[in-house]
């Protein structure tokens, strides 16, 4: 329907701001999972160099986990989440560990394309695991380097869907289709899930990252994540042997971030020359 005269037409916003992390985290982990969740998230921590009195945003904070680990670390900590839900979550995780000692992060509700921080704000900024959930991505990362300190970093930690498991994931597919046998799984890995606006791999994630940021280092994490068979094999394999087999698959990543699983990216505001801080 046309509205009507003057009336005004409000933007409705269309992001779900009431999904929880059950899509995400996987239940029943294999070593694979493991092994990726934990290093995605120790070198994103690690990259944004916490330590006492840093000051540390990080960016669509979710349930939180990751701002309470930088605050552990003696980081001043604003988690910044669009979602209610997801931030009365992350004040639920916290408030154990808030007993125990931790120190709570400040939970702040934000858009990351319209971060409500003044300009150089943080030393660090991370955003691990969202951008392909942002309807603005670009201005996000904008966003992100302007609340950075000139000699800060920002983090980007992005799932990569041009991966040797996603390449493999749809031969195998094409292959089978060839044949009249459907894909191996309902759900293909290597399609952008439907809460993604971005499908990003390595190349676009330059793209979009350099226009604000200046990329001092691109790292690749874990290969062969989502490969047909591979979950299983490694779940079954000793644990031993799985775990070489994926340190060895997570060295290669190392080399060549263009198959990795996941890409974590860092790079430094790149300010005009009229700007100030
Ligand atoms: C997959 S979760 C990742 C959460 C957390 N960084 C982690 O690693 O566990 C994606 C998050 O992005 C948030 N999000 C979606 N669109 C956003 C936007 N435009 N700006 C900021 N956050 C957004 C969601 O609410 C959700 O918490």
């Amino acid at each position: 329907m046309q509205p009507r005269g003057d009336a005004k037409v409000r933007a409705v916003r269309i992001v779900d701001l009431d999904r929880d992390m059950s899509d995400v985290i996987p239940t029943g982990m294999t070593p694979d999972s493991e092994f990726l969740f934990q290093k995605m998230t120790d070198v994103t921590l690690d990259r944004a160099r916490p330590g006492p009195g840093k000051r540390i945003l990080d960016v669509a904070s979710g349930v939180g986990q990751d701002s309470l680990a930088l605050a552990a670390r003696g980081a001043i900590v604003v988690g910044a989440e669009p979602s209610r839900r997801m931030t009365q979550m992350a004040r639920l995780f916290a408030a154990d560990k808030i007993k125990a000692g931790a120190v709570e992060p400040d939970w702040v509700q934000g858009w990351a394309d319209r971060l409500p921080f003044a300009t150089g704000s943080f030393d660090g900024v991370i955003c691990k695991g969202a951008i392909d959930h942002f309807d603005q991505p670009e201005q996000a990362i904008a966003e992100m380097a302007r609340v950075c300190a000139r000699d800060g970093c920002v983090v980007l930690a992005i799932a990569n869907f041009e991966s040797l498991a996603c390449r493999v994931g749809r031969a195998v597919d094409d292959l089978r289709l060839e044949i009249g046998l459907p894909p191996v799984r309902e759900r293909r890995g290597y399609d952008a899930p439907s809460d993604h606006f971005t499908r990003y791999e390595l190349p676009l994630m330059r793209e979009q990252a350099e226009a604000h940021l200046v990329v001092e280092s691109v790292e690749g994490i874990s290969l062969g994540w989502g490969m047909p068979g591979w979950s299983k094999t490694m779940a079954r394999l000793p644990a031993g042997i799985a775990r070489g087999a994926i340190q060895a698959f997570d060295g290669v990543a190392g080399l060549a971030p263009t198959l990795s699983d996941v890409i974590v990216l860092v790079g430094r505001p790149r300010r005009s020359a009229s700007t100030s801080r």
